[in-house]
Parts: structure tokens; sequence; C-alpha cells
């Protein structure tokens, strides 16, 4: 099984000599948040990265707007973050009420402090292998395949889904040229009926749908690695696109509960501890 949690204690276990050097030097990381509405499950996710930030040594300032907001509201607070000093990175949780455009919101953030890599800029310096934040669910992926020394390169990576918080950037992470990348991938989606032909000759197949139950044992070859990304929630009920039978055939896969979950955390942080130190360094991102 490969469990998200030690991938990201490894993670966070490396950041730690980064905050301390950065502490030492002035610069206290900062990883500023912004909550708009009443979601008591987004105020948990908040209040989770506040607990861990903390734990860290970051700072978190925070913004709670209520569920009436206007976007000229959000704007205003994202503004505020953008130009905080004690803030490097920023985290505009997701999903806002209705009334907001979370596009908009997230188009008014400045790039270089947006911890969750999802900017069109962020995206486009990824398609263009130039430094940034990375999206945290496909860079947590990335770092579980890592560290349970899973080959990718030059092998066979198939990612059902082509979603734009998952299996998009996943893709174009890892056929980039590094050694714990260079996979030849193929990207399968509603437009590929027959997606399975591909999923079946993978060496590696990542499930990036939000389908429960949509990734079967018929549609694996035995021995091949899985890892689950998508999910779906019904009420607190966390429903995987992996089913449960396809550990019957798999050579290593990612546990229902506890797979990229954590991993996406860390890389979180590590996103938010490598902004403060571009900024420390006074280095502008590209
Ligand atoms: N664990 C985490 O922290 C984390 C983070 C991010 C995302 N996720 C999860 O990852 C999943 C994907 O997220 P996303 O934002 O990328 O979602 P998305 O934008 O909704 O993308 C879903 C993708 O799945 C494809 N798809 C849907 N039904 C299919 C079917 N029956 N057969 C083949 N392909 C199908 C869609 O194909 P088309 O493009 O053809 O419509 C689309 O490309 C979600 O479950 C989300 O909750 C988890």
């Amino acid at each position: 099984m490969m469990a998200g949690r030690p991938v990201a204690e490894a993670v966070l276990t490396s950041l730690a000599p980064r905050i301390d050097a950065l502490v030492a030097a002035g610069h206290r990381p900062g990883l500023g948040t912004i909550l708009v509405g009443e979601d008591s499950a987004s105020a948990g996710y908040i209040r989770m990265k506040q607990t861990k930030a903390a734990e860290l040594g970051l700072t978190s300032p925070h913004i709670h707007l209520g569920q009436d907001a206007s976007q000229a509201d959000v704007l205003a607070a994202v503004r505020e973050m953008n130009e905080a000093d004690d803030v490097d990175a920023v985290l505009l949780q997701h999903p806002t009420p209705p009334q907001i455009d979370f596009d908009v919101a997230l188009l008014a953030l400045d790039p270089d402090k947006d911890v969750d890599g999802l900017h069109p800029v962020n995206m486009g310096r990824l398609a263009l292998g130039m430094p940034g934040p990375v999206p945290c669910t496909p860079a947590g992926i990335e770092a579980l395949l890592a560290h349970y020394e899973i080959p990718v390169s030059g092998r066979e990576v198939c990612i059902l889904g082509r979603g734009t918080t998952l299996g998009r950037p996943l893709a174009l992470l890892l056929s980039q040229k590094r050694p714990t990348a260079n996979a030849a991938v193929t990207v399968v989606h509603t437009g590929v009926p027959d997606w399975a032909d591909y999923t079946r000759r993978a060496d590696v197949v990542i499930a990036a749908v939000g389908v429960p139950g949509i990734l079967r044992p018929e549609h694996l070859t035995p021995g091949v690695t899985v890892v689950g990304g998508g999910v779906r929630y019904e009420g607190k009920k966390l429903l995987p696109d992996v089913d449960e039978s396809c550990e019957d055939v798999a050579g290593a896969i990612t546990p229902r509960v506890g797979g990229v979950g954590p991993t996406t955390i860390a890389l979180l942080f590590r996103n938010a501890v490598e902004a403060a130190e571009r900024r420390a360094a006074g280095r502008p991102t590209a």
C-alpha cells in the first residue's frame, strides 16, 4: 500500500531546515488564507492548514468574509493579501458562494503567491518547464511515486481524466525531463470510449475523474501501479474512483483513504516555503 502520510512526513521534514534558514534570515514564511462563506468543511480545511502552519513555524494571516460577500469584497481581500509583506503565499479556499466567480478572484491573485499553482500564469510556467508553484495534488502524486520507488521515467503512465486541477497538470508534470518524471504519458477521458485499451497497457494508472468505482480490475494489467486521485463526497462519505477490487490486481496501490490527500497538503506547504525563499532572495519567479 502506498500510504500518503509517510510521503507527507518526508516532505515536511525536508522543509524544516529551509524554514529555519528563512527565519534565521529574518523572514518567517507566511501562508495567508481567505475563506468566503460559512461552509463547515471549508472552515475545517482552513483550520487544519493553520494548525499545520503553526507547527511548521509559518504565520497564517486569515481573512474570513461572510456568506453574502460581494465579488468586490473578495477582490479587495485578494489585493490585501497580494500587498501584505508578511504573506508569501495565499490559499483562496474553494468552493466560494454562488455569487462569487472563483476564476475572476484567482486571476486577481499575484501568481507568485498562488499556493495552489492553479493561476493561468502558473499553468503556463508548468507547461513551459519554468519555476513556479506547481498544483499540489499532481506534485504530491509525483512525490508519492518517487517515495515508493515506482519507476516512472521511460515507462507508460496513463491518466484517466483531463481536468484542470488534476489530470491535465499531472500530465504536464510527469512528462517533464526529470528523473522522477520523464514518462510516456497518455491522457484518456470521455472522448476516448475505449480508454481501457490504454489503461490496460500502462505501467502506472492514475485515476483523476471523480466517478466512484470507475477503475476496475478488468481495466488493468496484473502488477500495475495504481494511484487514486479522484474522489466524490456524498455527505461525509468519500467515494474513490478506484474500486476496492483493484487491490487484487495491482502491484502497488494507494489506500482508499489517506493516499493522495496527505501528500497534497505537504506540497502546499512546500509551495509556500518556496514562495518565501523566492521573495526573501528578491527573486521574481520568472
Ligand atoms: N485529493 C485531492 O486533494 C484532490 C485534488 C484535486 C482534485 N481531486 C479530485 O480529482 C478528481 C478530478 O478533479 P478535476 O478538478 O480534474 O475534475 P474535472 O475537471 O471534473 O475532470 C474530470 C475528468 O474526468 C473525465 N471523466 C468524467 N467521467 C468520465 C468517464 N465516465 N469516463 C472517462 N473519463 C471521464 C472528464 O472527461 P471530459 O474532460 O471528457 O469531460 C474530465 O477530464 C475529482 O474527483 C476531484 O475531487 C482530488
